[in-house]
């Protein structure tokens, strides 16, 4: 779905825009998709796992995420650069479409300025505005104390944990968290 574009502030005064996805915006994506990588431990891919991400491979994604009704991607720009995005999306299946998934990552220099609050207060209301979801779900990776005091600060709370789900290349092993926040009808 394409969402409704709006301005907030920054923690630091600068003013940020989020909107939906554009063909300008690839090269913009795709840098960012590089650059976090390699930034957090705490996204599941490495930046030479990227290489699967071409100009032609998000043009698909953002057509396909633009058009369906049970998903959205918000983008977040600062002067006009990627700062970082988030995603819901949903199943349309009968048994689980009550229960609507999340995501979010954002660059480095732009942690920290309250972006990552403003995300998920919109990810929230899309989940409100859509009658069939009863449950918002995420995960994210032991050690990530940033995330959860987002997640927990937003209702979310953990529900389950899978040891050892993540492994790094330095062979590091560490537990990965499921959380989930009720959508109240
Ligand atoms: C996790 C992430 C999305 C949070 O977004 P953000 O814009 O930095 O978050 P905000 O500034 O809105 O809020 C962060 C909150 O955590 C707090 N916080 C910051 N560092 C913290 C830490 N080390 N431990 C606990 N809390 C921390 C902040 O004080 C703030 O709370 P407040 O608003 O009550 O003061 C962002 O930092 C990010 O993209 N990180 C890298 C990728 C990632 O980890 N994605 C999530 C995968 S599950």
């Amino acid at each position: 779905m394409i969402v409704k574009a709006f301005e907030f502030e920054l923690k630091d005064g600068r003013r940020a825009l989020v909107r939906s996805p554009e063909y300008a915006d690839i090269p913009g994506v795709l840098d960012y998709l590089y650059k976090t990588s390699g930034e957090t431990e705490f996204l599941l891919r490495y930046p030479e796992e990227c290489v699967k991400y071409t100009p032609e491979s998000e043009k698909e994604l953002f057509d396909q995420i633009n058009a369906a009704p049970n998903d959205a991607m918000l983008l977040c720009l600062v002067d006009g650069k990627v700062a970082g995005n988030c995603r819901i999306t949903w199943s349309s299946k009968i048994k689980t479409r009550h229960r609507a998934s999340i995501g979010i990552a954002l660059l480095r220099d732009y942690w920290n300025q309250g972006i990552g609050t403003r995300l998920l207060t919109e990810l929230i209301r899309i989940a409100e505005e859509n009658e069939g979801i009863l449950q918002m779900e995420l995960d994210f990776i032991e050690g990530n104390s940033r995330a959860r005091a987002l997640y927990e600060k937003m209702g979310f709370r953990i529900t389950g944990m899978i040891p050892n789900a993540i492994r790094l290349k330095n062979g590091t092993l560490l537990n990965e968290y499921h959380m989930i926040r009720e959508i109240k009808r």
